[in-house]
């Protein structure tokens, strides 16, 4: 791995608040007087009656409250306060799929207005404090509108990617109890439509017959695509927004009163509801926002996620607008019409901050430097990555091509538990390493484990690898898995009692750089999307020919990861390219597009050990085409199956 040190450029000093010395007496500090840090901190946001106890949180047994005498709201800091402040700044400016499409720009004035009238059809519909409200919507403004509107009544909102399927919407909206679901007429990406209300209505039958009454949905007109509305329950918001008063007057919550759930896969069972508390969890969006993007009032700045993952809650959504900031939200996808998409979009708004995910970058370098320097590039000052590790070849051809030699780029390690970003240079006051997430953010204390739970001890100039916990809680840390609190401490603080287990390995450099090097649980990193290998298994098991399947990530140059799945058919049944095809649409009926394997290994059995248990490693070897280095296969009730697996592959 290339280990070559960018040092702070001339361009990332003239941007820089913090220098490495300040980054380091400051994090030295949050560790030492927590309290005393977080106290300096909470007046980034506006409260009705600020928190005098800072963090109150134990992991054993797990109980976690930050701020928790603070009484705030989340849509006020992230609307009223900047449109009170200044009436004409820009919130939001959307970009349509279709490039010839009108961009839309709205105020913070406009947002607030659209917000308060959205609360108001909401409770006109029904909704009261802490009920849980499905968002499934297409990237356009509405989207953060109907979150917000959520905030500001209290309610909970639950955003669901709208890539998922009818069938985990359905579990989504039943393991929420949610009985209000916002949804659009259709989305659009790519230029195709995306019947996001049919299959809204699919979803609610199926929470139905499951005993989970949806009664009412509140529909956006977006495309104008023909729809069916069930009378009601379903309502345009067009029509409702006409008839509801105009302002709304933002419910006090507590600061640990939740703010919203987001469905996250794991290794085991059905994705985990992972909520987040309010006041905590803004002031690390806020806070984050502000110094790994080194946001300055005026700027550009542009999140490719989709609100539907944790990174558009925390940099489209709440980050952002917690601080006044002007977002760029994006309906489309890179590659459509052509792979200069985002370029020319950059080109066209004069974005200032970017921030995207090693997969895209990858799958555009395909195309080499000419799509990329056809545009003006010049208004951009930083670069970011989240969602997997970056490998050095794509972050050099990002820094090189993208960010000509000159501008930092923040890889951001976190997840939906986080919150937002705790491993993460900040521009300016860290020297980059190509592949590095670097650096803890404040408040945060890693640690590298043994398998066995003992802590792996760093000095300078020794190199470590092991497991990534962490070792204090952060206010943006997830409080609780929805419903199922036992899960939560079982997923997180068990594995190594009293830390938190992030599922991730990552290896600690002779400079105390830290290099996440991706999952080590049975979770896939897709295209930057967590995918449980359960999931996928169950979603292929539901076809009737199907006997048995085990899933496992494989190496893949553009996604990172992509899914391998080996499954064997009840007896009688004729393996057939058809029926891998069929598996394939299974998966996408249950779970949605992304969770379609890359290979379906049809095989007459499986390796497994003589108390019938599956070895995995051998299978995520073969699909590596790693045969050399299978290891000790001697405990195989069967070794045949092994050469009969190698062959498979190697015809494939
Ligand atoms: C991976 C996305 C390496 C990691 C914000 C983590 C990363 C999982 C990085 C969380 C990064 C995220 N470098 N790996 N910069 N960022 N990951 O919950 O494996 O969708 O555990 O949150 O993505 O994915 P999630």
């Amino acid at each position: 791995m290339s280990e070559t040190i960018h040092p702070v450029t001339q361009a990332a000093l003239a941007i820089t608040r913090t220098t490495a010395e300040q980054y380091q007496a400051a994090h030295a500090r949050s560790l030492a007087d927590p309290d005393g840090f977080w106290r300096d901190q909470i007046g980034r946001l506006d409260w009705y009656r600020a928190p005098t106890v800072m963090g109150n949180w134990s992991w054993d047994p797990v109980d976690i409250k930050w701020f928790e005498d603070g009484v705030i709201n989340a849509s006020w800091n992230c609307l009223d306060r900047w449109a009170e402040a200044d009436h004409t700044r820009t919130a939001i400016i959307w970009e349509a799929d279709d490039p010839k499409a009108k961009t839309r720009r709205l105020s913070y004035a406009e947002l607030r207005d659209e917000v308060t009238r959205m609360a108001n059809a909401l409770v006109a519909l029904g909704v009261d404090k802490g009920d849980r409200v499905t968002i499934y919507m297409p990237m356009i403004p509405e989207a953060a509108m109907a979150m917000l509107a959520c905030a500001r009544i209290g309610a909970v909102h639950s955003v669901v990617f709208g890539g998922f399927s009818a069938e985990s919407l359905a579990g989504r909206i039943e393991d929420a109890q949610s009985r209000f679901i916002i949804t659009a007429d259709e989305g659009r990406r790519g230029g195709k439509p995306i019947p996001l209300k049919a299959i809204a209505d699919e979803a609610c039958d199926k929470a139905e017959a499951a005993g989970v009454n949806v009664e009412a949905m509140l529909v956006i007109r977006h495309t104008g695509g023909a729809i069916s509305m069930v009378e009601d329950r379903d309502h345009w918001w067009h029509e409702i927004r006409a008839e509801v008063p105009a302002t709304c007057t933002p419910e006090p919550m507590n600061a640990e009163d939740p703010l919203f759930i987001l469905y996250t896969s794991g290794s085991t069972g059905k994705p985990k509801g992972v909520l987040h508390s309010t006041a905590g969890y803004l002031l690390w969006a806020n806070l984050t926002f502000e110094t790994v993007f080194d946001y300055r009032a005026g700027e550009i700045f542009w999140c490719t996620a989709d609100v539907g993952w944790v990174t558009g809650h925390s940099y489209i959504v709440y980050g952002p607008l917690s601080a006044g900031a002007t977002v760029l939200m994006f309906e489309g996808v890179p590659s459509w019409p052509a792979n200069d998409r985002f370029w020319q979009v950059i080109d066209k708004h004069k974005v200032n901050i970017f921030y995207t995910a090693p997969t895209a970058l990858r799958a555009i370098m395909r195309d080499g430097d000419e799509p990329v320097n056809r545009h003006d590039l010049s208004s951009l000052r930083l670069l970011g990555t989240v969602g997997e590790p970056i490998n050095p070849e794509a972050w050099n051809w990002y820094h090189r091509v993208v960010g000509k030699g000159q501008l930092p780029i923040v890889d951001t390690w976190w997840q939906t538990e986080t919150g937002g970003a705790l491993i993460t240079p900040l521009p300016g006051a860290t020297p980059l390493k190509a592949g590095s997430a670097s650096w803890p953010f404040f408040g945060i204390e890693p640690a590298l484990v043994e398998a066995d739970g003992s802590l792996i001890a760093w000095t300078p100039g020794t190199e470590i690898s092991g497991n990534l916990v962490l070792l204090r809680s952060w206010p943006g840390q997830a409080r609780t898995v929805f419903g199922d609190h036992e899960r939560f401490t079982q997923t997180y603080f068990t594995a190594y009692r009293g830390r938190y287990f992030t599922g991730d390995g990552a290896r600690r450099d002779a400079d105390g750089y830290w290099w996440i090097t991706g999952r080590v649980d049975d979770v896939i990193n897709v295209s930057g999307h967590r995918m449980g290998t359960a999931e996928v298994e169950s979603a292929l098991v539901a076809h009737p020919d199907v006997a048995e399947a085990a899933v496992v990530g494989f190496p893949h140059d553009i996604k990172g990861q992509g899914i391998y799945a080996y499954v064997t058919l009840n007896a009688g049944v004729e393996a057939s390219d058809a029926l891998a095809a069929a598996l394939k649409a299974t998966v996408r009926a249950e779970i949605g597009g992304i969770a379609v394997p890359d290979h379906i290994h049809l095989t007459p059995a499986l390796p497994k050990t003589r108390s019938g248990k599956i070895m995995r490693r051998i299978l995520r070897k073969i699909a590596e085409n790693e045969f050399g280095a299978l290891g000790d296969t001697s405990t195989l009730a069967d070794p045949t199956v092994v050469d009969a697996l190698i062959e498979g592959r190697l015809n494939r």
